[in-house]
């Protein structure tokens, strides 16, 4: 049993990262027999995750099913980023519990971020002894062994390290989407923002090889996809912990020279975005014009107090040079409000800084207090209602900044990566601009898995309607 502490989590890490390749055990290769129900909270990083975890349980023997309660295994692969992802999880864990008091055979495990976290393991053990097994997020390759050891010694199983392992290659992954695929570029961050929990839950930064990574994206353009996604909790700081000089800048080069039609790239952190980060992207029509550049609040003093490492002055300058270099650049962000002590003038700051940005999206959220951050042992004199009604008044305009945006495409052409047919609109198809506008439109059904023209003729706050041509 390996259990995380917060004091173990906080070490920065100084031996390099020993790159394995993931092995499966042939014992237990198809093993099993009996169904599992996966349940993904959170980021694309966790999505992805749920991917790798899906093939590696198929390679047990598990099939999928629907219905959790028609499963023989429920896993969580959870979030911790906010309270209320936490209070999903255990929402989720209420239902389970009455599950499997019905059910004694059935088998109840959690990954992903919350698993990382002393105080859920501490109650875990304290409270919830009838949840078979935990996984870490450092030790998810692992998962297979977990779960045969649980079937085999019917005893609960918590296998969780504070510090990050070596780097897992070449894991099994069952994709969700066969046009457009997620690739991870780098695990944890270094940042340490003092709201933030993912270094704890996600370890140190750690790079995978350009080697691996490009190995990847070959695979993928042979097997027919449009796009990839490049993931990391902080892509912009992509190489700095590995010994090779290279960096975001020349992967995205490498990755673009490949011709895949599209390459995205999330998350990047201001401070570690370079110039030449910015030129390579605005030298290659392959690098979609859509990038996420969390400001988190638009007053310098609160950046000071969350240890965000840039001025409001330094966002714009970049915010600005990559609207002057990049074609048609979408920017969105991510904002947080109510942080410990915010007054009235530094969210009204954040309202100007919006004003100015005009944000092609935003995702924007209460501060939420995460246990073992700095921030949460800050002094806070903003009431509840305060926050409340600040993300309001946020959201307010925000939304009319979307509208705007996408009233501007009115009548033009856009490049759509065409996703299935819409759930919603009968008829219609649905896709995603290079900008990462979600259209709704008619065409062939012929279309799907492709990049089509596509005439705007409608703008909402949150979609746009068009007809293919
Ligand atoms: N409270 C509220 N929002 C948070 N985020 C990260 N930590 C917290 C927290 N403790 C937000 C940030 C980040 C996004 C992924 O989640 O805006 O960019
Ligand atoms: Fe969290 Fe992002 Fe800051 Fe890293 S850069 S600590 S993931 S908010």
């Amino acid at each position: 049993m390996h259990l995380p502490t917060y004091k173990e989590a906080r070490t920065m890490n100084k031996k390099p990262y020993e790159r394995k390749a993931f092995l499966l055990n042939p014992e237990l290769k198809h093993r099993y027999q009996g169904t599992y129900h996966l349940k993904t909270y959170g980021c694309q990083m966790n999505e992805h995750d749920s991917e790798n975890i899906k093939a590696m349980l198929e390679e047990l023997g598990f099939l999928e099913v629907e219905d959790y309660e028609k499963a023989d295994l429920v896993l969580l692969n959870t979030c911790s980023i906010r309270e209320n992802a936490n209070n999903k999880a255990f929402g989720m864990l209420g239902r389970l519990k009455h599950l499997k008091e019905e059910n004694k055979g059935l088998i109840v495990g959690i990954c992903g971020c919350m698993a990382q976290e002393e105080k859920v393991i501490q109650d875990i053990l304290d409270k919830y002894q009838w949840i078979n097994f935990v996984v870490g997020t450092n030790n998810l390759y692992q998962l297979p062994e977990v779960i045969a050891k649980v079937i085999e010694s019917k005893q609960q199983q918590i296998e969780v390290y504070s510090r990050e392992q070596d780097l897992v290659e070449q894991l099994p992954v069952k994709r969700d989407n066969p046009y457009s695929a997620y690739v991870n570029i780098i695990y944890g961050c270094d940042k340490f923002c003092t709201y933030c929990i993912v270094p704890y839950t996600r370890g140190r930064q750690r790079s995978r090889t350009m080697e691996d990574i490009l190995n990847e994206v070959d695979h993928l353009i042979h097997e027919g996809y449009q796009e990839v996604i490049l993931l990391g909790q902080n892509v912009n700081a992509y190489g700095k912990d590995l010994a090779y000089g290279y960096d975001l800048a020349d992967l995205l080069e490498k990755i673009a020279l490949t011709k895949i039609p599209r390459i995205r790239f999330v998350t990047s952190h201001p401070w570690d975005f370079t110039d030449k980060m910015i030129d390579v992207i605005s030298k290659y029509n392959n690098i979609c014009p859509s990038i996420h550049l969390p400001v988190q609040s638009g007053s310098n003093q609160v950046l000071k107090r969350m240890g965000r490492r840039y001025t409001i002055e330094q966002y714009l300058t970049l915010f600005d040079k990559l609207k002057a270099k990049k074609k048609n650049c979408a920017i969105s962000t991510d904002i947080i409000v109510g942080f410990p002590n915010e007054t009235e003038e530094d969210f009204m700051d954040t309202l100007k800084l919006v004003e100015y940005c005009k944000f092609d999206n935003a995702f924007t959220f209460i501060f939420s207090k995460r246990e073992g951050t700095p921030a949460a042992k800050m002094k806070d004199n903003v009431s509840d209602e305060i926050k409340e009604k600040r993300l309001q008044q946020l959201n307010e305009v925000v939304n009319q900044y979307f509208l705007e945006n996408n009233q501007a495409l009115l009548g033009t052409t856009v490049d759509v990566l065409v996703m299935g047919t819409s759930e919603k609109k009968d008829g219609y198809l649905y896709g995603y601009t290079d900008t990462m506008k979600l259209i709704n439109f008619i065409g062939e059904k012929s279309m799907i898995g492709k990049i089509v023209r596509v005439e705007v003729i409608d703008a909402k706050t949150w979609s746009l309607d068009g007809r293919a041509l």
